[in-house]
Parts: structure tokens; sequence; C-alpha cells
């Protein structure tokens, strides 16, 4: 295929990502957690255009993006708690693993033949507008190479994709940072299935829903595989002693580094340069042949989800997905 458009992200540049998306193309869109790789959810051509260009695992099924809880429901069946859910965090950096209904007429690759299927309502103003200018819901994984680090920057998925997709919406860096919360609500509780922009303590404040811990025994999101977001150099964690030569990745004022994923210490900011930062430390290790050291992260809120990231990308590599 050709080149990659990059398109701003204004009323032109969403009706042309429209007109793509309808066509059975890929646009690669902001949402507030990182960039998706978007096409039509209903369209199993489409569909397997992102499994395709990702070098993605056929069995790892894909986030259907939805322009509110209305549209949700010719999908899924939505529990009480699922609909306390969505209602709380939607649109937002949260997706609900749902039983499918009859009829739902989402192609079958997304969803990899499973009985269920993952939602999410983005609150990015332009996938929002560009969900709703195609007109049906689109799949949507992140817009990276399977195994590789999600991308927060469009210059980071022309990085991946470019020449594989037909186009990139800019609209800047992604305010999140860190993918989207994963629930299961198929089994009475509402499981984690991945750590993500919404912490487990919110969801306890906001809705009284105790989230169950992710069980261990299987792998429940197929794509959770634990080597992911996997640069190129080794990657060491908590470590407060960093060796001379290694790239080190400071965070708050006790743990200065080489780089910093936040120099004040603050876990939103953390989690918005996390990517970006991997990425640097990542080509500043291969210059040198060093590897990479991070300075401990708190567990607690969306540090949770930063530990996750790192954990996998620091995890001895094994094929992977996502
Ligand atoms: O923030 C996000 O969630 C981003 C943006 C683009 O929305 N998307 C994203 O998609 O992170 P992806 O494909 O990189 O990760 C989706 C994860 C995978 O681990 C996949 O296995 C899991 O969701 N998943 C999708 N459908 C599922 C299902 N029916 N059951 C269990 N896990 C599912
Ligand atoms: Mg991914």
């Amino acid at each position: 295929m050709s080149e990659t458009l990059r398109l701003l992200p204004d009323a032109a540049g969403i009706a042309r990502a429209a007109e793509i998306v309808q066509a059975g193309g890929l646009v690669a869109m902001p949402t507030e957690t990182v960039y998706g790789l978007a096409a039509d959810a209903t369209s199993p051509g489409a569909v397997a255009r992102i499994y395709a260009a990702k070098g993605r695992p056929r069995i790892n099924p894909l986030i259907v993006h939805l322009p509110g809880i209305g549209a949700a429901r010719p999908l899924a069946r939505l529990s009480p708690a699922a609909e306390a859910l969505a209602a709380a965090f939607w649109p937002g950096p949260l997706t609900l693993v749902l039983p499918l209904v009859p009829g739902h007429g989402l192609a079958p690759a997304v969803t990899a033949g499973l009985p269920t299927v993952a939602l999410r309502v983005p609150a990015h103003p332009v996938a929002r507008a560009l969900i709703e200018a195609a007109g049906r819901p689109l799949a949507a994984p992140s817009a990276n190479p399977s195994g590789l680090v999600s991308p927060t920057t469009a210059d980071h998925v022309l990085e991946g994709l470019s020449g594989r997709i037909e186009a990139v919406i800019d609209a800047g860096s992604c305010p999140v940072g860190i993918e989207s919360t994963i629930l299961a609500l198929t089994d009475g509780g509402a499981r984690l299935l991945r750590p993500g922009g919404i912490s487990p303590e919110t969801i306890r404040e906001k809705t009284g829903i105790e989230v169950l811990p992710p069980d261990g025994e299987t792998i429940a999101a197929p794509g959770m595989l634990r080597s992911h977001y996997a640069p190129q150099a080794r990657l060491r964690l908590d470590v407060t002693a960093p060796s001379s030569g290694a790239v080190h990745v400071g965070f708050g004022p006790e743990h200065p580094g080489e780089l910093t994923l936040s120099a004040e210490g603050d876990l939103a900011e953390a989690a918005r340069n996390l990517f970006a930062v991997l990425r640097a430390a990542d080509r500043l290790a291969a210059a040198r042949g060093a590897e990479i050291t991070v300075a401990p992260i708190p567990r607690r809120g969306i540090g949770l989800a930063i530990n996750d990231r790192l954990a996998r990308a620091a995890a001895p590599r094994e094929a992977s997905g996502g």
C-alpha cells in the first residue's frame, strides 16, 4: 500500500478518516489512553487487516469502541454491575468484557471466537468524533506492532506501522498514557483482567464494587502474555542504586535518573510519560550497549498499571500479542 497519511484532528481530517474506515481501511486514532488502530468492527475484511498490520496472533481478541452505553446493549448483556460501572466511568479508560448477545453483527474475528466481547467508550474528543462520523462500532487494538511498546503519539504510530495503515490522526500526546483497565463481568463479580487507567481503589470508591484480582491459573485476557511492551535492551526493575553505564529511569526526588518518569513523583505524570520514556531509554541503551534500570514505583492507584507494564517489559521474551 501507499504512504500513510497524517491527518489533522479537525473536521476535514475526521471526515477523511471516517471515509477510510467505511471503505474497510485502517486509521490510527488518538484515545485518552494510547493510540488505537481503528477499523469497522462489523467488516470481516477490515478486522482481518488489523491482525495483519500488527502481526497479531488471531487468538487475541480486540476491544470494540462505541459512542455510548446505548450502543453497547445490542452487542452484549449488561448485568446490573456492568450498568453501574458504565454509568460511573464511560466515557473513560474502562473496558468491560461482557457476554455477547445473538445478532450482534460484529465480525467473528473481533472476539477471536469467544462468547464474550470487550467494550469501551473512549473519552478523547477525536476518538469520539471518528466513532460518530463512521457510524459503526470500531475495533481498535493499540496501534503498535504486536508485542512492542504502545504508542502515545502519532510519531510512535508511524515508527511501527508506517506504510501498513492508511492514516493516523495526529492529536498530540495521549493524556492518560496507559491502556484502559479491563474488567470481566461474566462470572458474577468484576474480575481484573488488566490494570489500567482507572484503579481498583477508584472503582470501589465510585461504585462500591470490589474488583476481584486476576485469577492466576489462566491467561484470562488472551493478550496478557507475560512478555510484552518489550524494548530491545534488558530491563531491570526496582533498582535503587543504578550501576554506572546503565540507562537509569528515575521516579520522584529521591530516585533521580538519566531519564525520569516523574521528577516530582507524580503517578499520573509517570503513566503519561511511561511509553515515551521506555522508547527513549531503549534508544540510549542501544547506542551504548547498556541495560535499562528503573527506580521503584509505588503500587497504588495508577501505579499498579505502571508496574504491570514494566514487569511485562522486563519479562523474558516469548510469543506475544497486543
Ligand atoms: O486503552 C485501551 O484499551 C487501548 C485503546 C486503543 O482503546 N486498546 C488496547 O487494545 O489496549 P489491545 O488490543 O492492545 O488490548 C486489548 C486487550 C488484549 O489483552 C485482549 O486479549 C483483551 O483486551 N481482550 C479483548 N477482548 C477480550 C475478551 N472477549 N475476553 C478477554 N480479554 C479480551
Ligand atoms: Mg496492545
